[in-house]
């Protein structure tokens, strides 16, 4: 009499896999692409537990067609957009993610799309093989360094964090951040709570790690751009949705901003045709923040571990829980 659990890709890690192919029945998508809506809506009946990504909206309909013995979703990731928490509250199911542990991977990968963006190295890097490096130049390529500057975090959580001390090792001369509240880990780098026009106006390097909420839906508009330095870079490792895209190609078209480096957009995977694709003051990445090789690993156990412990009857051992 072993749990049911779906898992909604076949190439999950295999820690968190083995895990749950040793005490429960393991129903795969058999695709690595995510698993379409119908199938979804199939596969999840009469399971106890869901495994799944944040490319799969978790909601009423899919927990309608689950039934009444689901008892947790557990997500790969940190972000829960993709989540109906009311639904899954309003049914008691337990939820849980993976925070914590991606913390290192993504903040690296904030500094590294952070430092493309503003070194210009894709495009330098291009520029090599369509044979324009002509001899070392005294102007060419140049973008600004991070010494002295000024860097505004956007919702400073774990990740925001992790990414403001890496930061202060470039000696940069300031940290600001919003956030709802004061953050304590913010002493370890002199970071400054103010408000997001103030942080707008004042950063060289704008980075968003706040999660997506109603609240940061499209926070980044016209109006904000508009705020911004027109020297401003801004970096997105957290949701494309917190962006209003056409409003952003606008701002780096126009010269309302100098550059963007996204991890994430809208839709993703993005169209071949999409505009920001054509700007070369912009570098886009196919939403690999959480991609080190451990960190995977260890995500797809987290999850698994979160599955186990309400499928044993022992949700208080969960690794991490969502409150809802
Ligand atoms: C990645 O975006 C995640 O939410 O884990
Ligand atoms: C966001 O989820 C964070 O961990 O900073």
């Amino acid at each position: 009499n072993r749990p049911k659990v779906l898992i909604t890709r076949p190439d999950i890690p295999a820690g968190g896999l083995n895990l749950l192919k040793e005490q429960c029945d393991v129903i795969l998508w058999e695709k690595p692409e995510p698993i379409p809506r119908s199938v979804l809506l199939s596969k999840v009946q009469n399971v106890d537990g869901v495994y799944c990504l944040l490319t799969d909206k978790i909601d009423e309909e899919v927990l309608n067609a689950a039934g009444p013995q689901l008892k947790v979703v557990a997500s790969m990731s940190v972000g829960v957009d993709h989540l109906d928490l009311q639904a899954l509250k309003k049914r008691n199911i337990k939820v849980g993610y993976t925070p914590g542990i991606l913390t290192d991977a993504t903040a690296e990968l904030a500094v590294a799309l952070l430092l493309s963006t503003s070194r210009r190295l894709i495009e330098a890097n291009r520029a090599i093989y369509k044979g324009e490096w002509k001899a070392w130049s005294p102007t060419w390529m140049c973008g600004p360094g991070l010494s002295g500057s000024t860097v505004g975090i956007v919702g400073l959580g774990r990740i925001g964090t992790q990414v403001a001390k890496c930061l202060k090792g470039f000696n940069t001369a300031k940290i600001l951040y919003t956030s709802r509240s004061i953050k304590h880990a913010a002493i370890q780098f002199g970071g400054e709570k103010v408000e997001l026009d103030t942080l707008l106006e004042r950063s060289d390097f704008i980075i968003v790690t706040t999660a997506l909420t109603p609240d940061t839906r499209q926070m980044f508009n016209k109006n904000t751009f508009q705020k911004m330095k027109k020297s401003a870079i801004f970096i997105n490792v957290s949701r494309g949705d917190v962006v209003d895209q056409p409003a952003l190609i606008e701002a780096l078209k126009n010269g309302i901003i100098r550059a963007a480096g996204l991890d994430v957009m809208t839709p993703e995977p993005i169209p071949l045709d999409n505009e920001l694709l054509k700007l070369d003051n912009c570098v886009i990445l196919p939403h690999i923040g959480s991609a080190a090789i451990e960190t995977r690993e260890e995500m797809s156990i987290i999850t698994a571990k979160n599955i186990m412990a309400v499928l044993k009857g022992v949700p208080a051992e969960m690794p991490s829980p969502l409150q809802l």
